[in-house]
């Protein structure tokens, strides 16, 4: 295929890191100011980070870590999961998983709604009447989306004693309802990895309205130390510190939050409008409430085999799509292959193969998202093209 490319594909602009000229700068300059002052860890841009997402969040704290997986590993070490099972939906990254297991759990794993790619309530309440001693739920924001049944989750778990936690590793800036990740649950765990929608490079977050929660995972992060007399361990710990000049990246990066989240909401709408009615390929329906982030642009196609003639084809017109969230669901990763064998995920195994991400980045312009589905459009209009692979 021979396609004149657009700048915007030839200079890379989906690159995932999209910092200005001007953030540069601003980051340089508050880093500056840290290694002159000398204090490189635990100091005042940790604090004014943690200060500001918790208000940004409408939260009363904010934990900074060194990770998303530890701060999804934290909060499950502060609910006390060790020797209990712990909920995870079967679509997720590894982390989420690997995070249960490192605090100790067994690991549950639970099929998914495909109208909210989150697990239902009723899909929930099945899980627990199937296992026993359920301590905690995870859901998973996936690809920056909170369900519709958010609330209705809580609820539940709620009335059965279990604590819902929130992996928002996708979510910055999503809103349910008006309302942030962390608002529904004990705690919601953020990744700022290099190739999030907010980064610090590498990075992690918990925000929640539970003082016992904050002040564990406090404590967690910084080897176990008395928060009042760091001489003293008062229990088990490890080295999760976010250093000031990741807390400088971060600062800056959601100082600019909102106008990169108003850039892919843009992004996103002139791709509804450009993808309606196409044959072969139907858009994610719209969650009523739900203001999404859009780290994923999700397409659904009509069948399997078509995504990696698709992935093939954009290729080959200059268009490297973005991964998907995710290809291969947990149950199907060898690493999981002794969790819940007998069990069937058949939503999530529907979703995890059909579906594609297109590209979305702050620098992107209408005619870029025209490009991209100029592409899609000439691939599903010769269906021959992925038939004859
Ligand atoms: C859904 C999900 N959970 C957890 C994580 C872990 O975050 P990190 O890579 O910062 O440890 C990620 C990051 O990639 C993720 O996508």
């Amino acid at each position: 295929v021979s396609r004149p490319r657009s700048t915007i594909f030839s200079q890379g602009q989906y690159r995932p890191v999209q910092l200005s000229e001007g953030e540069i700068d601003e980051i340089l300059e508050l880093c500056q100011g840290s290694l002159r002052s000398g204090r490189l860890t635990s100091g005042p841009l940790i604090e004014e980070f943690e200060r500001s997402f918790a208000a940004e969040s409408r939260m009363s704290h904010a934990v900074a870590v060194s990770s998303g997986t530890d701060a999804l590993e934290a909060t499950l070490r502060a609910l006390d999961v060790a020797g209990r099972k712990v909920l995870v939906p079967t679509n997720t990254f590894a982390a989420t998983a690997f995070a249960a297991l490192r605090a100790g759990a067994e690991l549950v794993l639970v099929d998914i709604d495909p109208a909210s790619l989150a697990p239902s309530p009723a899909q929930v309440e099945r899980a627990l009447g199937r296992v026993g001693d359920i301590a905690a739920f995870v859901v998973v924001h996936i690809g920056g989306f909170i369900g519709g049944e958010i609330k209705e989750l809580a609820t539940l778990c709620r009335r059965h004693g279990v604590a819902m936690v929130e992996d928002a590793a996708h979510a910055h800036g999503s809103l349910y309802a008006g309302e942030s990740p962390g608002t529904w649950s004990v705690a919601a765990a953020y990744s700022f990895f290099a190739t999030k929608v907010m980064t610090s490079a590498e990075g992690g977050l918990v925000v929640t309205n539970d003082e016992a929660v904050a002040s564990f995972v406090r404590s967690y992060r910084d080897q176990g130390r008395d928060p009042n007399d760091p001489l003293i361990n008062v229990s088990l710990g490890t080295n999760a510190r976010m250093s000031e000049l990741h807390a400088a990246l971060g600062l800056i990066e959601l100082r600019h939050l909102p106008s990169v989240l108003k850039a892919r909401r843009q992004v996103a709408e002139w791709y509804d409008r450009a993808l309606d009615g196409l044959p072969g390929a139907a858009k994610l329906p719209p969650v009523k409430g739900c203001e999404p982030n859009y780290y994923k642009y999700i397409v659904l196609l009509d069948s399997a085999e078509m995504r990696s003639p698709l992935r093939e084809f954009a290729r080959s017109a200059g268009l490297s799509l973005p991964s998907g969230v995710y290809d291969v669901p947990l149950h199907r990763q060898p690493a999981f292959r002794h969790v819940d064998p007998a069990e069937s995920f058949p939503f999530a195994d529907d979703f995890c193969s059909r579906h594609v991400a297109l590209p979305v980045g702050r620098a992107m312009r209408k005619s870029d998202v025209e490009e991209v589905c100029s592409v899609l459009r000439d691939f599903l209009s010769d269906r021959s093209q992925w038939r004859r692979r």
